[in-house]
């Protein structure tokens, strides 16, 4: 490197492309059927309409919301609404002014917490992760100094993270551990006894528990019915563990109000934690605007939107999962908006040097104009294998009739896909 180039930080060249970077690779020189129109289920970003009543809080704020600088902390009433709105959701008591945090949407909490947590001086630091996974963990980890230890889910056991497979070595130095529930891809919900597992693990090795919740209030069974997902607060307060204890958690109104726009979400949990968050956060410039504070206490605040979203999810899966499960390897899934579904093993061989899931994806594109994402990009190869691999990530976000169109198109698609001689 010359004397007078610019310094740049080493880790950034550890950054593997993002999944978009390489779908837009696989995709570059095909040409969608122009005898359809596109439909994309390859995106997790919501498109139900936003509600009004959040609309109107934000317009509202805006007379007063632009002329000071905001406090990191946010104000109380916005960090009072998400407090009341985890008593009313997970039956869970915490002090908003010590245990609770606004943040710019769960993508950045989730990055700042490794930067917060890790302490890269201490030898072989680790970030224990599932995988497939949200890609913003290993980039965390990566850039925070420490390693990332990926987790396989397991297909037996509708894609439930296998924990019990890290070795005790690895636990002895892990720092942090990411957990995603509902889970992206895969929709799995972790039971209260893997929070046991989990907390345990913590408790005996030091490490931090963050708690990855952005699908929480996206699922299946009736809302009366005791199917909302558990949350780690409300496991680690059923076992007893009211401090909260190195967890953290990650709530988010991307998914549940529609607004991926707003970018809002809310961390609970440790106190001592959450008060060197609010630390880092103070000098990494993370404050949310009062405009979005005033929109975020209205959604918070509001549960009937919330189940009408519900209501529009539960329909389009409750028609699309069986429609394609007599062409894929596809359940219902425990929540989440995705499907993760194993594709033909014929597509395992359709293209040199692609994957069966790239190529199905490939085809797909080419011959129906359907875009869904490889799984084999949300996962890391580990021993040689690739959990995601041989399976597609499909987010029903479009409008109940676009999905169903889409699943007609991958059925037809299927059908004819004969192996090639
Ligand atoms: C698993 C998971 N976590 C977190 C996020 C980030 O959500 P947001 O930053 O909009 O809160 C996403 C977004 O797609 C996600 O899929």
């Amino acid at each position: 490197m010359p004397d007078n180039a610019a310094p740049m930080n080493p880790k950034l060249s550890l950054l593997q492309p993002y999944p978009f970077e390489r779908l837009r690779q696989l995709f570059a020189g095909v040409t969608p059927n122009p005898a359809f129109s596109p439909i994309s289920l390859g995106i997790g970003e919501p498109r139900h309409a936003a509600p009004a009543f959040l609309k109107a809080a934000l317009a509202g704020a805006l007379d007063s919301g632009l002329s000071n600088y905001p406090a990191t902390a946010g104000e109380p009433a916005l960090r009072q609404a998400c407090a009341d709105w985890l008593q009313r959701r997970y039956r869970v008591l915490l002090d908003p002014n010590r245990q609770l945090l606004p943040v710019n949407g769960t993508r950045e909490a989730l990055f700042a917490v490794a930067q917060t947590v890790i302490d890269s001086a201490r030898p072989g630091a680790t970030v224990v992760f599932p995988n497939p996974f949200y890609q913003i963990y290993e980039g965390a980890a990566l850039l925070a100094g420490a390693q990332p230890f990926y987790v396989a889910s397991d297909p037996a056991r509708r894609f439930a993270t296998a924990w019990e497979r890290v070795p005790a070595a690895v636990w002895a130095r892990t720092q942090l551990l990411y957990a995603c529930s509902p889970g992206n891809p895969t929709g799995a919900v972790m039971p209260l006894s893997e929070w046991a597992d989990l907390f345990d693990l913590s408790d005996r090795h030091g490490f931090v528990i963050a708690s990855d919740e952005c699908y929480s209030e996206i699922y299946f069974g009736t809302d009366d019915a005791g199917a909302a997902p558990l949350g780690a607060l409300q496991a680690a307060q059923q076992l007893g563990r009211s401090d909260f204890k190195n967890l953290l958690t990650f709530s988010s109104l991307s998914k549940r109000s529609n607004v991926p726009g707003l970018r809002s979400g809310f961390v609970a949990g440790d106190a001592a934690l959450i008060q060197a968050f609010l630390l880092y956060r103070t000098y990494h410039g993370s404050a949310m605007s009062p405009v979005v504070q005033a929109a975020s206490r209205a959604a918070w605040g509001d549960e009937a939107h919330v189940q009408d979203n519900r209501r529009l999810y539960r329909e389009k899966f409750s028609q699309v999962t069986p429609l394609l499960a007599q062409v894929l390897d596809v359940a219902l899934p425990d929540a989440s908006f995705y499907l993760w579904a194993g594709v033909p093993a014929l597509f395992a061989a359709r293209w040199p040097g692609l994957s069966a899931d790239e190529a199905f994806a490939r085809d797909l594109l080419a011959q129906y104009n359907v875009t869904v994402l490889p799984g084999s990009y949300l996962a890391r190869e580990v021993d040689g294998h690739n959990p995601g691999r041989g399976r597609v990530r499909m987010a029903l976000v479009a409008h109940p009739a676009e999905c169903l169109q889409a699943a007609g198109r991958i059925v037809r698609f299927c059908e004819s896909a004969a192996p090639l001689n």
